[in-house]
């Protein structure tokens, strides 16, 4: 657009929102916190820098537009002019806001009409409309059509079938030049022609030529509920936890020898036996850091603390599970999940479970509704039915970031 040439944006703002349904109307409601009429008014303030911004607002919703205006960069909100009342149709709104740029002292040469429903609308998408509406005098935006279009009579009957190819779904802004515009509205009206659905359409029926140029299939218009939730989900922050998901497996058994107690996922049950083994023999955290360990294809227990190296001789098996948690943080991955169980015909495991838990819980550093502790005998089948020693087994799930060629671990 050439410097000379003024222009104003008019963002009409005046329908109900019906098809969006329950609340107030759609252009005051936010996405992603943003009202649909602050984006719109943003988007508009950035691609036509030098342009006047009029809104064309409800009889009934000036706190709400107030409201909008707050949402906005102080910059962009000292653009605004006076807002100005719309009409029972869409047409009518612009029509309202046409008049009203014509009482000032200098109206525009052109004029940008956008829907306040249509918040994406990118900042090349506009410089295609000011430059072809500067060329030949009207343009609008518009995208090929992937379906094919009937008319349609009320009864259903198809009346005819316009080629696809010529066909164009347009969008806004439509861009026009001002007086040309303003006398198609006037034309219009006098002739009671009030069921145009667009500005092109006023112009069209006025005898000017209008261009279709490039739309943008983000340009959408937030028309019903389901729009909102596309929105959102578009606006929305990446999740979190991108990345991959992994389980291991882990199983232990130790034998029963003379004691007083076992020690069993770090809490000491007193038992006939106690379990024998070079450290304290705790097969539930050596089942559970096995499971850690492979979630990480990491080795196993026996690998980090071999039995025998002498400094491990009784040691607490929780330094075990944590080396193993610590290797996953190392990782730039978390723990997510422990599930284990154990095998014995005794002791009993129930009155011990929930300690069991908060122990395990503690020592992985999760909270303990991650962590799940279960028990069965072996129906006096096999070494644990003979009551010879304690099996466990277990899984741990482990949460670790995207990695550019996970094989390389090896
Ligand atoms: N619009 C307007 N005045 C009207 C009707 C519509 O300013 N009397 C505006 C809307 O606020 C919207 C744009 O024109 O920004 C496009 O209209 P549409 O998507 O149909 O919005 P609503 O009319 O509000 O929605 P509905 O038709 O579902 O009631
Ligand atoms: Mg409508």
């Amino acid at each position: 657009m050439s410097s000379r040439a003024s222009l104003a944006v008019i963002i009409v703002a005046a329908g109900r929102g019906e098809r969006a349904g329950a609340g107030q109307p759609k252009q005051f409601r936010p996405v992603a916190g943003v009202s649909l009429l602050a984006r719109s008014i943003a988007a508009m303030a950035a691609a036509c820098p030098q342009a006047d911004i009029l809104c064309v607002i409800g009889e009934d919703d000036r706190t709400a537009y107030e409201q909008a205006v707050t949402e906005l960069e102080p910059g962009w909100a000292g653009r605004l002019l006076e807002p100005v009342a719309g009409g029972p149709t869409r047409q009518a709104s612009v029509r309202n806001g046409m008049e009203a740029l014509a009482r000032a002292p200098e109206p525009p040469s052109y004029v940008l009409i956008h829907d306040a429903a249509r918040p994406f609308v990118p900042p090349d998408l506009v410089a295609r409309i000011l430059a072809q509406t500067e060329a030949t005098g009207a343009a609008v935006p518009g995208t090929a059509l992937v379906d094919t279009v009937k008319r349609v009579a009320a009864d259903g009957r198809v009346l005819d079938t316009p080629v696809r190819a010529e066909l164009s779904a347009v969008q806004t802004p439509q861009g026009f030049g001002f007086a040309p515009l303003l006398d198609a509205h006037r034309l219009a009206f006098a002739a009671g022609r009030e069921d145009l659905t667009d500005d092109a359409a006023v112009a069209e029926w006025a005898g000017m030529v209008v261009h279709v140029v490039e739309g943008a299939p983000e340009n959408v218009k937030i028309t019903r509920p389901e729009d909102f939730e596309a929105a959102e989900r578009r606006l929305a922050p990446a999740p979190r936890n991108r990345g991959e998901t992994r389980v291991g497996l882990g199983y232990d058994v130790h034998a029963f020898e003379p004691g007083h107690a076992v020690i069993l996922g770090g809490v000491a049950i007193p038992h006939e036996f106690a379990l024998s083994g070079h450290s304290d023999a705790d097969v539930v955290l050596h089942a559970i850091t096995d499971a850690v360990l492979g979630a990480i294809a990491d080795g196993d227990i026996g690998d980090h603390f071999p039995p025998s190296d002498p400094q491990w001789k009784g040691a607490s098996s929780d330094r075990f599970l944590a080396f193993a948690v610590e290797r996953v943080r190392a990782r730039g991955g978390r723990l997510v999940h422990v599930d284990a169980t154990v095998v014995c015909e005794a002791p009993r495991i129930g009155p011990h479970r929930d300690a069991m838990r908060q122990s395990i819980a503690a020592i992985c550093g999760l909270p303990v509704g991650r962590v799940a502790v279960k028990a069965t005998t072996s129906e006096r089948l096999g070494f644990t039915g003979r009551r010879e020693g304690v099996a466990a087994q277990a899984v741990a799930t482990v949460l670790l970031p995207e990695e550019a060629d996970p094989t390389e671990d090896a």
